[in-house]
């Protein structure tokens, strides 16, 4: 299969990625080949990963993008990209945005890379998303870098955030109560694969949190303790 690596080194279109990024994407793209998977990407720049999404799925996508700036929204491809003008700090843009808009089943964060910002689409987003959907942030590693107001385990990064929201995975579980913000936003939180500066985050379906018991005969012995 093709790998977005192979692919990113012929793009006409220019991108720029961290090289350990390629190898995430092979492996979470790669189910949704075939499936015509609804793709929304924040940050649009000069193009190239739109391309790449492109060739990756070899035509077989519907894309979204937005970007603040209006001056990149201009790439056309023989397949339409359905582009926007969206800041995606702002609750009034995503608003306009979303209303009317099908649930996406890819997400990709690569806009601003602020953690404040990053934070926000993702709770803006995250309840857009599909069960059986993915979302991709880039570029987290912003959340240790003190020229973004970051470092190691400061509170207000991405990074922090997307930490206790493992809690979320477990929402059935938890006994006391929790923001019920969170919970409604992150409802079929399925898992979160941190990997060097991107964040994925799997949405359900979950299999209800019921305990299952293997048919096989007891010990009496044996305690559960
Ligand atoms: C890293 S570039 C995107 C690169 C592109 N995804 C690629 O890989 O080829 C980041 C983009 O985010 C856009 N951006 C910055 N702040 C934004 C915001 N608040 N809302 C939406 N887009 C923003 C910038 O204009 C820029 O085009």
């Amino acid at each position: 299969m093709t790998s977005t690596h192979d692919i990113f080194y012929k793009l006409k279109l220019l991108s720029k990625k961290w090289n350990n990024y390629f190898e995430i994407y092979d492996n979470i793209l790669a189910p949704y080949k075939g499936k015509k998977p609804k793709m929304l990407e924040i940050g649009v720049a000069h193009g190239g990963s739109l391309e790449m999404w492109i060739k990756y799925f070899e035509e077989e996508v519907q894309l979204y993008a937005v970007d603040i700036n209006k001056e990149f929204l201009d790439y056309k491809f023989d397949i339409p990209v359905d582009y926007a003008c969206v800041d995606q700090s702002s609750g009034e843009h995503w608003d306009a945005y979303l209303n009317g808009k099908p649930k996406f089943d890819i997400i990709i964060d690569d806009g601003s890379h602020d953690s404040e910002h990053q934070i926000f689409t993702l709770l803006t987003l995250f309840p857009k998303l599909n069960d059986g959907g993915i979302y991709v942030v880039e570029d987290t590693h912003t959340s240790y870098w003190p020229e973004w107001g970051g470092g190691l385990g400061k509170q207000g990064t991405f990074m922090e955030f997307a930490k206790g929201l493992l809690d979320f995975i477990h929402a059935p579980h938890i006994r006391q109560t929790a923001p019920p913000g969170l919970v409604e936003s992150f409802k079929n939180l399925k898992s979160i694969t941190f990997h060097n500066s991107v964040v994925v985050f799997e949405k359900g379906p979950t299999r209800p949190s019921t305990e299952a018991v293997s048919t096989a005969k007891q010990n009496p012995n044996f305690s559960w303790g």
